[in-house]
């Protein structure tokens, strides 16, 4: 069953691999289809790489990366063992600016089929762009962060701050986006542990 699961996955990133449905195909280094292992339990969706993802093909290694993993290390969780970790699109916009309304509409196939190979239980939206793609609202993140939706094929979904936001707000205080960070993260692996 995990193997078939896989083979999936790999199928569809085959496909990405070469695509070529809109313009950001055109400035890609690499294509950056997932990070972290496919575990049905725990998935995170972020926005779109940036420079050193398309550097790399790999989601989350820059220092928004690095403070992601602090986050989920700070409840034992971990990209390598429990985490399958993707983005709304595969290709790094120029400059870092928002993907475009016909860029995420042409890039939706391969996230629709993650997650539907995937079935993930747990699906964390993981800042603005996320969560106006999945959501469809245009509600503030500070607002809804830390609430669960109801998701795809019965599973949770929980808005929260992308680690990028985080890194501009450095205050701990009570109330304070890293304070409703920490809140969210426990909330999360409560949730977790109560999967089988
Ligand atoms: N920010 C994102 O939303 N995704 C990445 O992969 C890297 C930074
Ligand atoms: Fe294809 Fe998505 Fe890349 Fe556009 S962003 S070229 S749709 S993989």
């Amino acid at each position: 069953m995990a193997e078939n699961l896989e083979v999936q996955l790999a199928a569809v990133k085959e496909k990405c691999l070469s695509c070529k449905k809109c313009s950001l195909c055109k400035s890609r280094t690499n294509i950056v289809f997932s990070g972290g292992i496919p575990n049905h339990k725990l998935m995170l969706i972020g926005e779109a790489p940036g420079y050193y993802e398309d550097q790399k093909g790999e989601p989350f290694v820059g220092k928004a990366g690095q403070l992601l993993d602090k986050i989920f290390a700070s409840v034992g969780l971990s990209r390598e063992k429990d985490v399958y970790i993707c983005n709304t699109i595969k290709c790094r916009p120029p400059e870092n600016r928002d993907p475009l309304p016909e860029e995420k509409e042409a890039c939706k196939e391969y996230l629709e089929a993650q997650i539907e190979i995937l079935k993930p239980r747990i699906i964390l939206l993981c800042g603005r762009v996320a969560v106006n793609s999945i959501l469809g609202t245009t509600q503030g993140i500070t607002r809804i962060r830390g609430r669960w939706f109801e998701g795809p094929n019965f599973s949770k979904m929980m808005p929260i701050f992308h680690p990028s936001y985080l890194l501009r707000n450095d205050s701990r205080e009570k109330g304070s986006p890293k304070w409703l960070m920490w809140q969210d993260i426990q909330e999360i692996k409560k949730a977790y542990d109560m999967l089988d």
